[in-house]
């Protein structure tokens, strides 16, 4: 399979880890040579109730024995997205009452900075330094890092930057700028948390001069910093929050929620000002209704928190740097951007996943399943640090 997968599906890299899989369940992936892997990753913080969660599993079943894709979306009313939206809006503060439901979370991205255009009916849009936001050309165009931009160029117009967490760059924003959007913590960035109520201040100024303020809670979002979303932990609401990953509980979806006044902008002027066929499709929105009911109806969002200070206590070793991040969006921050990647690798050979983040090249994710025990906690921690420790034998070695 691994020779088809390289001849015939388009690849990213030229070196993709390329593990065969058979089958996944909770915080393990088994491969065709059957081996079990501990998944440390979970498809990129999208798993969030591990692999083939039960409810998951049986929501899908059951919808697909009902009916699978009827219409586009938004013209009939089907139970799994009104329900879905309909649970959203009772768990996030009030002004965030109306998501439209897409299909990725870059998506979801582009549907929301169409919206604030079409809300402020300004143009200016400003993000962040080292921000990720997908890849589709909108989000593209937010993305600040010139060699994976340049050959795409152009972009789309108007987008601006500024430095997350400077206070000063907050000028930037003006009577021109129709939204700012941000990650609420900086994923591909390194795992960087907002600091000095640096989320506030944006609020305020976004206030002072009429714009939107955006949260991209693609990754944090779904439980992953011990609240439902991370804006949670910062006190404020943002104009329109994009979700997406964890959300589906393992299947493809993206969302964004914004105020009933401003989401219902998009029926007008024009007419159908964003629309998708599979955006809110019976069978994803299932999946996503019993991952949210099943976050709000155990204490999974909280336990978060004390899995990542069993994290913290057993990642220590004189080559971590620093753990980074909140929950269960942690990074270990390594000595260097080789020591990141020879972890990574080797991990593999010990069948425990780790991955890397797109811009800061010394660290390693650590985004595992909320379900995950604290016996695979230790585990995992254990082998990483073994691994460690065999690489800093070699680099004593070769000093
Ligand atoms: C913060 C953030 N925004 C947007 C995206 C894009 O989501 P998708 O890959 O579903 O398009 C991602 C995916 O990694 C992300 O982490």
């Amino acid at each position: 399979m691994k020779e088809d997968f390289l001849k015939f599906q388009a690849q990213t890299t030229p070196h993709p880890l390329a593990l065969e899989v058979e089958s996944a369940i909770g915080s393990y992936i088994k491969t065709s040579d059957s081996k079990n892997y501990l998944d440390f990753v979970a498809g990129v913080s999208a798993c969030t109730l591990g692999h083939s969660h039960p409810a998951v599993v049986n929501a899908i079943k059951e919808q697909a024995e009902k009916y699978l894709h009827v219409m586009v979306y938004g013209e009939y009313a089907q139970a799994p997205a009104v329900e879905l939206s309909k649970l959203l809006a009772k768990n996030l503060p009030g002004s965030l009452s109306k998501t439209y439901l897409v299909n990725s979370g870059t998506e979801a991205i582009e549907g929301a900075l169409k919206l604030a255009r079409r809300a402020t009916g300004k143009t200016g849009i400003i993000a962040a330094r080292r921000a990720y936001h997908g890849n589709t050309m909108g989000s593209l165009s937010l993305m600040d890092f010139e060699e994976r931009v340049e050959p795409f160029k152009p972009l789309i117009g108007d987008v601006s930057f500024i430095e997350f967490n400077s206070t000063k760059d907050l000028q930037n924003i003006n009577d021109h700028t129709a939204c700012v959007i941000l990650e609420t913590i900086q994923g591909g960035a390194g795992f960087i948390q907002p600091v000095d109520d640096y989320l506030l201040k944006v609020k305020k100024r976004c206030e002072e001069v009429g714009a939107l303020l955006i949260l991209d809670e693609i990754q944090p979002g779904f439980g992953r910093t011990g609240k439902l979303f991370g804006f949670e932990n910062f006190g404020l609401v943002p104009d329109i929050l994009v979700m997406g990953k964890g959300m589906g509980g393992g299947l493809p979806i993206g969302a964004f929620t914004a105020s009933e006044e401003v989401m219902d902008l998009l029926m007008d002027n024009p007419k159908m000002g964003h629309i998708t066929t599979f955006g809110g499709n019976p069978l994803i929105a299932s999946a996503a209704l019993a991952t949210l009911k099943e976050l709000l109806g155990t204490s999974l969002i909280a336990e978060t928190l004390q899995k990542e200070k069993l994290f913290r206590k057993h990642l220590q070793h004189p080559l971590i740097q620093e753990v980074r991040g909140r929950g269960l969006m942690l990074a270990i921050i390594l000595k260097s951007a080789e020591i990141a990647d020879q972890l990574v690798l080797r991990a593999k050979d010990e069948q425990l996943i780790l991955f890397w983040l797109l811009f800061e090249k010394r660290a390693v994710r650590i985004t595992p399943p909320l379900t995950i025990s604290s016996e695979e906690i230790l585990k995992g921690c254990g082998i990483i640090v073994d691994i460690l420790e065999e690489l800093n034998s070699n680099i004593e070695a070769v000093n």
